[in-house]
């Protein structure tokens, strides 16, 4: 979390206070860090050192049109699921050609825009879906290049609702299909195969899974070479994991080289989607403390954000640090930090130990991956504001949803 760092007890952004934004900007509030962001990106991009390579930033993890911008100047492709990411990623200047469409439901009509604007790949994941993309693109004329995703079926030891590359999971096609599949691909008219596909789970904290996926996909280049497929980019997708709490992940450094030694042997471009890894560490939830409540077998600290800011906590049972904005002094107690939401599972934080008042701020810790991006308006919340800090700077990134927004789709039928 190098920015955000604590000066005399106080918690900055960078060199901002968050107490600052807070009395700025309000609560609940997403505070990222220009920083760190760039940072990240940066030491995906200097560990490829010679190799080609095209990394893809996953568009899921923060879809924030500045944030992608900032990628978009850095020269970052992106990896995007639909067809509100397509619309993102062209409207923060995205380059269509360095973006690659996943997702196991790509509809025909998000299908046919982005072969509209050309995107580099899409990503397969059904035999259905390529029949009904050849049908698409043989209607406006065009050859959709393609890879297949496969699914290595290797074990990424992380959360099952974030593990995708087993074989029972929904993602890709499993691996003995996938000679089958190419063959068709290339003889469909309208489809062309040029690359391989995987992604096998989010937040691993180890390299061994990335290497055994590696070795697959290679071992299927290798087959497909025999048929006469030449494959020119392997994607492999992402899921490299960060500090929540206690875990030591690699670093990027070391999970693009060791990448990069597995693939030595081909000169296939190499694509990764890191999403995670690039702004779950350049982000923090803003919050405030609004009553607590002293009961005999439990306290509770109840803020003013909730699982409809950020769900991690209450969908996976995911840890984020919470810390004071400003220490002071006070008896430390143990409290559940949770949110207005009419729910039990609503809480950002178990057994936190914390000497806390009331009005007291905090910060939701690596918040900057699938935090606003999950977000909802349960409970008729309007969205929190998001704010990007650059050295002394903060500016307003998203506006503070307002009530009257809504609603704003709704009729009242009499
Ligand atoms: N590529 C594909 C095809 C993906 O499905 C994903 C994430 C990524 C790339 C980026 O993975 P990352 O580098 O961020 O691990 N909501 C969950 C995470 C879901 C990840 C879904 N797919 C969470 O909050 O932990």
């Amino acid at each position: 979390w190098a920015a955000f760092h604590y000066h005399d007890d106080r918690l900055f952004a960078e060199s901002v206070s968050l107490a600052a934004i807070a009395e700025q900007f309000g609560t609940p509030c997403y505070v990222y860090s220009h920083a760190a962001i760039t940072a990240a990106y940066q030491a995906f991009e200097q560990a490829f050192s010679g190799r080609e390579h095209l990394i893809c930033y996953a568009v899921k993890a923060n879809s924030n049109l500045t944030i992608l911008n900032l990628l978009a100047r850095l020269g970052s492709g992106f990896d995007i699921v639909s067809g509100g990411e397509l619309h993102r990623v062209l409207k923060a200047g995205g380059d269509p050609r360095k973006t690659v469409f996943s997702g196991v439901g790509k509809t025909r009509e998000e299908m046919r825009d982005a072969l509209e604007v050309n995107v580099l790949c899409f990503n397969i994941e059904s035999e259905m879906e390529l029949l009904a993309l050849n049908d698409v693109a043989g209607e406006m004329g065009k050859v959709a290049p393609v890879s297949i995703r496969i699914n290595p079926d290797v074990d990424a030891n992380t959360h099952p609702y974030i593990s995708t590359g087993l074989k029972e999971n929904k993602f890709g096609v499993p691996a003995a299909d996938a000679e089958r599949i190419y063959q068709l691909a290339r003889d469909l008219p309208s489809v062309r195969p040029v690359g391989l596909d995987c992604h096998i789970g989010s937040q691993l904290t180890e390299l061994s899974p990335f290497i055994e996926a590696t070795r697959r996909i290679l071992d299927l280049q290798a087959r497909l070479q025999s048929l006469h497929i030449t494959i020119e980019h392997i994607d492999l997708g992402g899921g490299l994991g960060i500090r929540y709490d206690v875990e030591s992940p690699p670093s990027r450094q070391d999970y693009v080289k060791a990448l990069c030694t597995e693939m030595a042997s081909t000169s296939a471009r190499l694509i990764i989607e890191p999403g995670r890894s690039v702004v779950g560490n350049a982000g923090i939830l803003l919050t405030r403390v609004q009553y607590l409540k002293h009961l005999p077998h439990r306290n509770f600290a109840i803020v003013d954000a909730a699982m409809n800011d950020l769900l991690r906590p209450a969908l996976y049972q995911a840890y984020h640090a919470i810390q004071p904005v400003v220490k002071h002094e006070g008896e430390t107690q143990i409290y559940q930090i949770v949110g207005p939401v009419c729910e039990t599972g609503d809480f950002l934080g178990n057994e936190r130990a914390l000497a806390l008042a009331s009005n007291d701020l905090l910060a939701v810790m690596s918040s900057g991956a699938y935090g606003m991006s999950m977000s909802s308006n349960y409970n008729s919340r309007p969205r929190a504001a998001e704010v990007l800090v650059d050295g002394d700077s903060v500016r307003l990134i998203r506006a503070r949803e307002s009530i009257d927004e809504l609603c704003a789709l709704e009729n009242i039928i009499v």
